[in-house]
């Protein structure tokens, strides 16, 4: 019986073990995180969602607190066009956060970046420009796009002197998004480096409607497989969404995936970003706990546990301070819906919207509880302690689980205390 550890994930002549842990924003897949698994000889994932705002927590900068110093005047306006992103700053907040992590990293492993087409930041095309070229700048061994069919972003790190050295890689559900990611950059002559494969079971936002539950992960990855084989591209398919254990790992590696991409896993551990009590909720989480909804301002339909405070708080727009999901024109989803429950309850102090969520500062303050399917799966890889809290595990216990378990086994924490 096979296990993950008989496989290798090769980039040219260098091999890895195949299991990257995925980017998580914001600040869910943490540095820490990241560099775990690159010592254990994986591909770690940092985020570059608000990066401003992880900059501050981290390196005590104050991006935040001054874009919001300089922007609010216009708090109470619903127009939010002019909350522009100072892009000398923003490539100042990615090359900190970046350069940081990767001047720590130790080991023979990788760690790339996630970069969420999504993020739209009041100015498309410049700040993932800029996101982009940062993460180059800073050392970055790769780059995953997401959340985004990313038709022009290899364009634009084009002229940057890594753009032929880094990784570059991008997540799709389909092999339709693949063509045209392929064919809409086909005059660049550099194809991507690896190709991240994301079924419906994933956490954060899918890329499938609301029909998700009608898709399946190997049946998508056997096509995009078969794709590959018939255009003659030879380049490493990872699996993601929904693998919880080595053996599911194998199952996709035995039928041809690279690699896989894992993440709820390691949502108790340590080294994730999330607060202590939120790691407990999703331990405890039943599956009937867990739901996909449109909540998400982006329009993609997002997983999260069911009592996550986003859903219905009806905070006004943090677009001054955020504004990461404003669109090219200064909206945001979120915005029309606050304030048309703010006009149809006048007498209100605090509304309630229940069809949209403020993400940017939901997930900033960890209130948006997005997990995959499976979370309700990992009261089974840890113990019940005495008080009733649930103990958490290292991220290096939950990667050798992936690597070296068999027959479906979950290796358990040695008992703390
Ligand atoms: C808490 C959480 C947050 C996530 N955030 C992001 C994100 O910001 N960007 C992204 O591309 N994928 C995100 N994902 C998806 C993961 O990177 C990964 O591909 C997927 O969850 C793997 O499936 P698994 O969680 O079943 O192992 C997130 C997943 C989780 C669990």
């Amino acid at each position: 019986m096979k296990r993950v550890d008989d496989f290798r994930l090769r980039f040219g002549n260098n091999e890895y073990v195949p299991i990257m842990v995925g980017g998580m924003g914001v600040d869910i897949s943490t540095s820490e995180l990241a560099l775990e698994t690159a010592r254990l000889g994986g591909i770690g994932h940092i985020s570059d969602a608000m990066v401003e705002d992880v900059s501050d927590r981290r390196f005590d900068t104050s991006f935040v607190k001054d874009k919001t110093k300089l922007y609010k005047f216009n708090i109470n306006n619903s127009d939010k066009s002019v909350v522009q992103f100072d892009l000398e700053r923003l490539a100042e907040a990615q090359r900190l956060h970046i350069g940081k992590t990767m001047e720590a990293k130790q080991g023979p492993g990788l760690i790339f970046v996630n970069c969420m087409e999504k993020l739209t930041m009041n100015g498309p095309r410049e700040t993932l420009r800029t996101r982009l070229n940062a993460a180059l700048d800073a050392g970055i061994d790769g780059i995953t796009l997401s959340a985004g069919l990313h038709f022009g972003s290899f364009a634009l790190m084009a002229d940057h002197p890594r753009f032929r050295e880094a990784k570059l890689g991008i997540i799709v559900s389909s092999v339709r998004a693949l063509q045209i990611f392929l064919r809409k950059n086909a005059k660049l002559d550099r194809l991507p480096d690896f190709i991240i494969v994301e079924g419906p079971l994933a956490g954060g936002h899918l890329g499938f409607g609301m029909d998700w539950a009608d898709y399946d992960l190997m049946t998508i990855t056997r096509e995009l497989l078969a794709y590959l084989k018939t255009e003659n591209l030879d380049i490493p398919l990872i699996a993601a969404g929904g693998i919880f254990t080595g053996s599911d790992a194998v199952s996709f590696l035995e039928a041809g995936a690279a690699g896989v991409q894992v993440a709820t896993r390691f949502t108790i551990t340590n080294e994730c970003g999330l607060p202590a009590k939120v790691k407990q909720e999703y331990i405890r989480a039943t599956e009937d706990d867990i739901i996909v909804n449109g909540v998400s301002p982006t329009g993609y339909p997002m997983r999260m546990l069911k009592s996550t405070p986003a859903i219905g708080a009806g905070i006004r727009p943090g677009c001054e301070s955020y504004g990461y999901l404003l669109d090219a024109t200064g909206n945001c989803a979120y915005i029309n819906s606050y304030n048309r429950e703010v006009a149809a309850h006048p007498e209100l102090k605090v509304v309630s919207v229940m069809d949209k969520t403020c993400l940017c500062t939901h997930m900033r303050n960890f209130n948006c509880w997005t997990c995959g399917h499976y979370t309700y799966r990992l009261k089974d890889t840890t113990h019940k302690k005495a008080d009733g809290e649930y103990q958490l595990l290292t991220a290096e216990h939950v990667f050798k689980d992936y690597q070296f378990s068999v027959d479906n086994q979950i290796a358990l924490p040695e008992k703390e205390g």
